[in-house]
C-alpha cells in the first residue's frame, strides 16, 4: 500500500489523536513479526479514528467485515459501552485465532464475537441493526456488501468502508486493474445513491464514511 499521506505528517496526527491501548500495540507488532501482509492492520491513526466514530454515534452494535488479526475490532470493542458487541467476519482461522489470543488479553476482549465463513454468507444471517458497520475485506465484494450492509444499518448507524483510495490508483482512468474498477464504481455509486450522505476521508488509504440521508436533512 502506498502512504497517500507523508509519514512524518501521519505521526504528527497519530501523536495528537486517540492513545492506542497497551494490548492493541502488543497486537500489531506480533502481526509485523509473524504474519504476511501486516500492512491490513488499520494502524493507530485510523484505529482511534474508528473510535471517535463509534463514540459519536453511540455505538452498541457493530458489524465488521474482515477481522484479519483484530486490531481493528479490538479498537471498536474499546470505545463500545460494556454491554455492546462486536461481530466480527473473516475466513481466515489462523489469524482468526491469533487474534483471539489477544482479545483475551483486553477487559473488551469480551465484547467481540468471531464468524467464520465468507461474510456475504454470514450477513445473510444477521438478524436486528448495527450503528456501526465496518468494511475492510475483500475489495471484488464491496458493492455487496455495501448493498448488504445498508439493509443491516441502524436510521442513525454509520458505515465506514476502507481503503477507497487504493493507493490512489482510483484516480487512474482507465482502471488499471479490476480492483481499481470496483472501487471506482463504488465510490461513483455511493456519491450518486439518494438514499445515503456520504464523505471520502482522505486518512490513510482512504475511508468512506457513509449514513442514510433520511436522518441527516442534507440536499
Ligand atoms: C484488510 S484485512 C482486515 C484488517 C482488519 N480490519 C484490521 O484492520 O485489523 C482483510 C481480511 O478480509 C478477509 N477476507 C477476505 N475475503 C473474505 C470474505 N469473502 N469473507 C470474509 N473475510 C474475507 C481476509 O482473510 C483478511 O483477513
Amino acid at each position: 500500500m502506498k502512504a497517500l499521506v507523508a509519514p512524518d505528517v501521519e505521526a504528527y496526527a497519530e501523536a495528537h489523536s486517540i492513545p492506542e491501548s497497551d494490548v492493541c500495540r502488543r497486537l500489531r507488532e506480533e502481526t509485523y513479526r509473524s504474519v504476511e501482509l501486516p500492512q491490513m492492520v488499520v494502524g493507530p491513526l485510523e484505529g482511534a479514528f474508528l473510535k471517535m466514530i463509534a463514540t459519536l454515534v453511540e455505538a452498541r452494535r457493530v458489524l465488521e467485515i474482515g477481522t484479519f488479526t483484530g486490531y481493528s475490532a479490538l479498537c471498536l470493542a474499546e470505545a463500545l459501552p460494556d454491554d455492546g458487541t462486536v461481530i466480527t467476519c473473516d475466513i481466515d482461522a489462523a489469524t482468526t485465532e491469533l487474534a483471539k489470543r489477544y482479545w483475551a488479553q483486553s477487559s473488551a476482549g469480551g465484547k467481540i464475537e468471531s464468524r467464520l465463513g465468507p461474510a456475504l454468507e454470514t450477513m445473510q444471517t444477521l438478524a436486528g441493526r448495527f450503528d456501526l458497520i465496518f468494511i475492510d475485506a475483500d475489495k471484488m465484494n464491496y458493492v455487496n456488501y455495501y448493498q448488504c450492509g445498508l439493509t443491516l444499518l441502524s436510521p442513525k448507524g454509520v458505515m465506514l468502508i476502507d481503503n477507497v483510495l487504493w493507493s490512489g490508483e482510483v484516480l487512474k482512468h482507465p482502471a488499471p486493474d479490476g480492483t481499481t474498477e470496483v472501487l471506482q464504481d463504488l465510490n461513483r455509486f455511493v456519491a450518486a445513491d439518494p438514499r445515503v450522505a456520504a464523505v471520502l476521508v482522505t486518512i490513510r488509504d482512504g475511508v468512506l464514511v457513509v449514513r442514510l440521508s433520511s436522518d441527516t436533512g442534507f440536499q
